[in-house]
């Protein structure tokens, strides 16, 4: 399973490469407007510190423009993915990108159908929210088990990006049910490292060993 950054924070990018866990990254305009800086200086950046996929949201509602915009991101890296809503006009701009080569996250995604369109357009990636999906109380769980199940079926080549996570259960969930890659924000990433055994266990480890070592010193100084 692949972790992606769900991020356009550099500062949450370069702590999380650090921990050489970052297999990727996604953005998305809410993501970019936070940084307060220029789309294509924010993504070059980025490309500078991941070499894996860099999901770049396209910002238009017409197929058109979104080709024009996909077809300037991939200027910007060469591990640039485009991401399109999945509306009408999204998809009909993933299957002309997917045509010239571009290779298309489709995002937003809330069922099952969508999902099937998703593949149907040779998209690499398709990005089911989960969480924004129990935030309107469904259980984001059973559209992950479809989506895995019908795309095993179907023999679809189209990898799923579970998205929208909010807590390490869903990225526990997500992993059984055997999404491909789970992208996730730093905190969420951040929360996986967390136990309260391996904290008392780490604290008790270091003390007995601080105690060896000063046992020794005493011993080495009366000598
Ligand atoms: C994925 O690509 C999206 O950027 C993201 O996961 C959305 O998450 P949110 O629902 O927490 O905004």
């Amino acid at each position: 399973m692949q972790f992606f950054l769900d991020t356009g924070s550099l500062d949450e990018i370069r702590t999380a490469t650090r921990w050489g866990l970052v297999d990727g990254v996604t953005t998305n305009p809410s993501l970019v407007g936070r940084e307060g800086m220029d789309h294509r200086t924010l993504i070059r950046e980025i490309a500078g510190m991941v070499s894996g996929p860099i999901s770049v949201e396209t910002t238009s509602e017409s197929a058109d423009e979104m080709v024009a915009q996909g077809r300037e991101y991939v200027t910007w890296a060469p591990n640039v993915f485009v991401k399109v809503p999945c509306t009408p006009e999204g998809i009909r701009a993933a299957s002309l990108m997917r045509g010239a080569g571009i290779r298309i996250n489709v995002t937003l995604v809330f069922s099952l159908n969508q999902a099937i369109l998703a593949a149907k357009v040779g998209a690499f990636f398709v990005s089911p929210f989960l969480g924004r999906l129990d935030d309107i109380g469904e259980d984001s769980m059973i559209l992950l088990r479809d989506i895995v199940e019908v795309y095993r079926t179907y023999d679809f080549s189209t990898q799923v990006l579970a998205a929208s996570l909010r807590y390490p259960m869903h990225v526990a969930h997500a992993a059984k049910i055997g999404a491909d890659i789970a992208t996730m924000p730093f905190k969420v990433m951040e929360q996986l490292f967390k136990h309260p055994l391996t904290e008392i266990g780490q604290t008790r480890f270091l003390a007995d060993w601080r105690a060896l070592v000063a046992e020794l010193e005493r011993k080495k100084t009366k000598v």
